[in-house]
């Protein structure tokens, strides 16, 4: 195999509870991806097409999370890598994971897998970390894994899968407007309350017992966020207004999506996800400001190969 040509989808992390730790992964928006073999060592990008991302392969998320997995698995040839970016770089939807993780996917396919998806998150975390100011697996884990997973560290790369239940479809809307990782990370507090603590935590592993049994009211009473969301919200155009916008609908939780500024909604059925979406539209329709919505249900499998 000389080439591949793959899906590297869009990721919600956080998902309200679990700042840096929680994840799941989009299915109806991701960047394609083409990778060829090429007779010179190294990496190069090729073309990018559609949003705008660096062709240099030093300042390339993907290439970067290339170059850390070829240190430990030399070649004597080389990558191309042509992008097709559909996901807005720092639109909170985890569009330097998306590059990461698929680059090195599509590069471990064409080495005939000498790692597993786990594996490769150490990869693309080189690029993520390089993206963000901070080495964090949070979308990476889902886009690779697919489903939910759960962080257990960052540090050792400790990660979960966890179950999906069947039912839950997820509303984003994104507010036209770039807000980087690394400047709304910049304003959190370096430290928490123990009361803070505490509550956060009880949510967290409520709602990781709630995917296991598929509790959707458990899931909807532990999709709360007393540390980050607070701070964050005045980042974001009329976030208060969408999130109880998306309650009042019937969504089961709404917050950030990532570090934001997208908005997330997570929903029972289509149905109300659409009808979350519309709900949400309306909102930035009101005060004239350009937005995207997608509605996707889990993706359970992460990257595809096309
Ligand atoms: N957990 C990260 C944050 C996700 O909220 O900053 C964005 O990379």
């Amino acid at each position: 195999m000389d080439q591949v040509k793959i899906f590297s989808p869009a990721s919600v992390a956080n998902v309200s509870c679990g700042f840096d730790v929680l994840g799941f992964c989009l299915d109806s928006i991701g960047d394609i991806m083409v990778v060829h073999k090429t007779a010179t060592p190294g990496v190069v990008i090729g073309s990018v097409t559609g949003e705008d991302v660096p062709i240099d392969p030093n300042k390339n998320v993907a290439s970067i999370a290339v170059k850390a997995l070829l240190e430990e698995h030399k070649t004597d040839f080389g990558f191309r890598i042509d992008i097709d970016k559909k996901i807005k770089p720092g639109s909170g939807i985890g569009s330097s994971a998306s590059s990461a993780a698929g680059a090195v996917f599509a590069v471990n396919e064409l080495l005939g897998r000498p790692y597993s998806r786990r594996e490769l998150v150490r990869f693309a975390l080189a690029g993520e970390a390089m993206a963000s100011g901070a080495a964090h697996a949070d979308n990476l884990a889902p886009v690779l894994l697919g489903g939910f997973t759960l962080v257990r560290s960052n540090a050792s790369l400790d990660i979960v899968k966890l179950p999906c239940p069947s039912e839950l479809v997820a509303t984003i809307i994104h507010p036209k407007i770039e807000l980087k990782t690394i400047h709304s990370r910049a304003i959190l507090k370096k430290e928490i309350s123990l009361k803070s603590a505490v509550e956060q935590w009880g949510n967290l592993g409520a709602f990781v017992s709630s995917l296991y049994t598929s509790d959707y009211e458990l899931l909807s009473r532990s999709m709360k966020d007393k540390v980050i969301e607070p701070l964050r919200a005045m980042l974001i155009p009329k976030f208060d207004e969408m999130k109880e916008a998306a309650l009042q609908t019937g969504a089961l939780g709404s917050g950030i999506s990532g570090s934001g500024p997208s908005v997330f909604a997570l929903s029972k059925g289509a149905a109300t996800a659409n009808k979350v979406g519309e709900a949400m539209k309306k909102i930035y329709d009101s005060i004239g400001l350009d937005h995207d919505i997608h509605i996707s249900p889990i993706n359970e499998t992460g990257i595809k190969i096309l």
